[in-house]
């Protein structure tokens, strides 16, 4: 966890400032510098060349092999395996500072950070019991042990993921009893339910229990599956807690990690079920997570991207036709991944391959194709080309990925492929196609009407772009661009709260002429912040200075600028439309005008 805000801000300004960061970090690795840059290899992975980068100017560092970043107190919280509290202790004794004590929100994130632990250690000890009830011998048992053996999964896979047996209600609690924990903490972490009668029971009672482990080898949830067909969903999670949140989750993040300290990784497998994982792994292919079942999220997608660039989707032969899964898979490239689609043989899924053997599941893998490919495939597979009225149809809706595509070599290619499925002339496609942008086109230039038009078009194309303007201007700003001096982002109106915290720091420093120290927002949003990590990135990869940047600062500026004014014009439009007084309405029809002539101005 991040940390820092139980302590007084001064206190924490002061310990910074007395552990400059390349002296700290120089106690544990070496540092060589290149311009403005110290590099070392990095001691969070294996590696041979140096890609950890410590900058003093900002304080704080970054390895861009492995994805760690954060300030003087995570790099210690890291290299020292201890928690924000341990590396404020080391931190001060090394400057010589005494530890303010007595602080009421120290003793706040005390308390969190003690029951956060007890919840860890209470899922740590229901993972153990389910594990040793599988081979204690006891008859109830057997159907567990049955259901792997059908499942095919060795003894060896059994261990590696630590997967268990529930065999009743009563045991666990029992057993936890005995452990002295606090009934609060049982029922928070999750493991346990209570009864109407207020009894706690096993929540995955009877269940074949599969660990769900975090990154820090911490048994976060469980999954558990049903052994028998019923009405019941086939698994449950563990719910939401302090400890597991689903979409912040990937199953076998762990064993990614370990195996990433061995060996680069070169793409990861993402697919969606404990099954699929399990077999997979099992297979030889050991670079595979999975989403649980649902939509891929962001946060996820920035998780993958920490064990590599490269991602190849191996979901169910049926989920194209699932458009919320398509989706998943834009936000993966929203998060610039290399996305590859394994297509997988009809109704079945990754571990049904699996089982077919490693060749079986190979073959899949050498067949993965590019998205836009991929979602002409899945669109073929809706129709039938020999009748006509399909042909039509699917060619009308293929032409509509292909406008998709990025580049006009790709087009091409891609309407060659329709070309030689359909045996219409490629100049033909090309023309339709050419027609289909035409009107795409016209239908953009008509100008939502309400405000709920203005969102929809908003969520539809806009939002990538107003987010990465608003990023970059807050970047520009934090890094003190010289460009960006003079501009007040008190003025951005903004929705993320993530940017509203940095805003509202860059106005607070600015209002009290301070200086900016970017660091210091480790302090008040969580280090895997994703936004916080974007703003970062953009002052890492270098894209702030230059000429480039500059006019990149200025067309950011602009089209809020034009997008404020588009939300205006829809409200306008919106009063003009309720208004039946004559004069007013000729009021508004001014505004809007002036609005709409400012927005053109900005457009040029
Ligand atoms: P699937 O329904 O594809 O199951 O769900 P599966 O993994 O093939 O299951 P097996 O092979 O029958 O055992 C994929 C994933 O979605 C989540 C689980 O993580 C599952 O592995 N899921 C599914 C649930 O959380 N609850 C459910 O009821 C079903
Ligand atoms: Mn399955």
């Amino acid at each position: 966890m991040s940390g820092g805000r139980g302590f007084d801000p001064r206190f924490m300004q002061e310990l910074k400032q007395k552990n400059d960061i390349i002296e700290v970090v120089s106690g544990y690795v070496s540092l060589d510098k290149k311009g403005n840059t110290h590099w070392a290899c990095c001691p969070f992975h294996h590696e041979r060349t140096p890609s950890f980068a410590v900058n003093q100017a900002e304080q704080f560092y970054h390895c861009f092999g492995c994805g760690v970043s954060g300030d003087v107190v995570k790099f210690v919280q890291e290299i020292e395996s201890t928690d924000f509290m341990g590396a404020v202790r080391i931190l001060a004794a090394r400057a010589k500072m005494p530890v303010p004590e007595n602080n009421f929100d120290t003793e706040k994130s005390v308390e969190l950070k003690k029951k956060r632990d007890e919840m860890a250690a209470i899922m740590l000890d229901c993972a153990r019991f389910y594990l040793s009830n599988l081979y204690s011998g006891d008859k109830r048992a057997e159907v567990h042990l049955q259901y792997i053996q059908n499942r095919k999964m060795t003894p060896t896979t059994v261990k590696k993921f630590g997967i268990g047996a529930s065999l009743d209600f009563f045991s666990l609690p029992d057993y936890l009893a005995g452990k002295k924990y606090s009934r609060q903490n049982l029922l928070d972490s999750g493991a346990l339910t209570e009864t109407k009668t207020g009894k706690l029971v096993d929540s995955q009672a009877g269940r074949l229990i599969f660990p769900i482990i975090n990154a820090f080898d911490e048994v976060v949830a469980f999954g558990g599956r049903l052994l028998e067909k019923s009405d019941f969903a086939k698994y449950k999670n563990t719910k939401e807690t302090l400890l597991f949140n689903k979409s912040k989750t990937l199953y076998n993040i762990n064993l990614l990690k370990k195996l990433k300290r061995k060996q680069p990784i070169k793409d990861v497998i993402i697919v969606e079920g404990y099954m699929d994982t399990i077999s997979l792994y099992q297979a030889g292919f050991e670079n595979v997570v999975a989403s649980m079942g649902t939509s891929l999220t962001k946060e996820q997608a920035r998780l993958v991207k920490r064990y590599s660039n490269n991602v190849l989707i191996s979901y169910d032969g049926d989920f194209a036709g699932q458009k919320a899964d398509l989706r998943g898979l834009e936000i993966l490239k929203d998060e610039q991944l290399n996305v590859r689609v394994v297509p997988m043989p009809e109704g079945l899924d990754p571990d049904d391959v699996a089982k077919q053997g490693a060749a079986a599941y190979q073959k899949c893998l050498d067949a993965a194709m590019p998205l836009i490919d991929y979602k002409l495939h899945a669109v073929q597979r809706k129709y039938d080309l020999s009748r006509s009225e399909e042909k039509r149809r699917f060619v009308a809706e293929a032409l509509q990925v292909v406008a998709e595509a990025e580049s006009e070599s790709v087009k091409e290619e891609l309407l060659k492929k329709l070309r030689d499925q359909t045996g219409i002339s490629y100049h033909a496609l090309e023309r339709d196609l050419q027609n289909a942008k035409k009107n795409a086109s016209q239908a953009e230039e008509i100008k939502p009407q309400t405000m709920e038009q203005t969102r929809i078009v908003e969520t539809a194309s806009g939002t990538d772009k107003r987010v990465k303007a608003v990023r970059f201007i807050l970047a520009a700003k934090l890094f003190s661009a010289t460009y960006a001096k003079g501009y007040d982002v008190q003025g951005l109106a903004l929705s993320d709260s993530s940017h509203k915290e940095i805003a509202k720091f860059i106005a607070d420093r600015e209002n009290a002429g301070e200086n900016m120290r970017a660091s210091e927002l480790f302090e008040i949003l969580d280090e895997d912040d994703p936004e916080l990590g974007a703003i970062f990135d953009l002052n890492w990869e270098d894209k702030l200075t230059g000429e480039t940047a500059e006019r990149f600062f200025r067309d950011s500026v602009k089209t809020l600028e034009r997008e404020a004014l588009e939300r205006r014009i829809a409200e306008l439009n919106e009063a003009f439309a309720a208004e039946t007084d004559l004069e007013k309405r000729k009021a508004l029809q001014r505004q809007i005008l002036d609005c709409v002539q400012k927005s053109n101005r900005l457009r040029k």
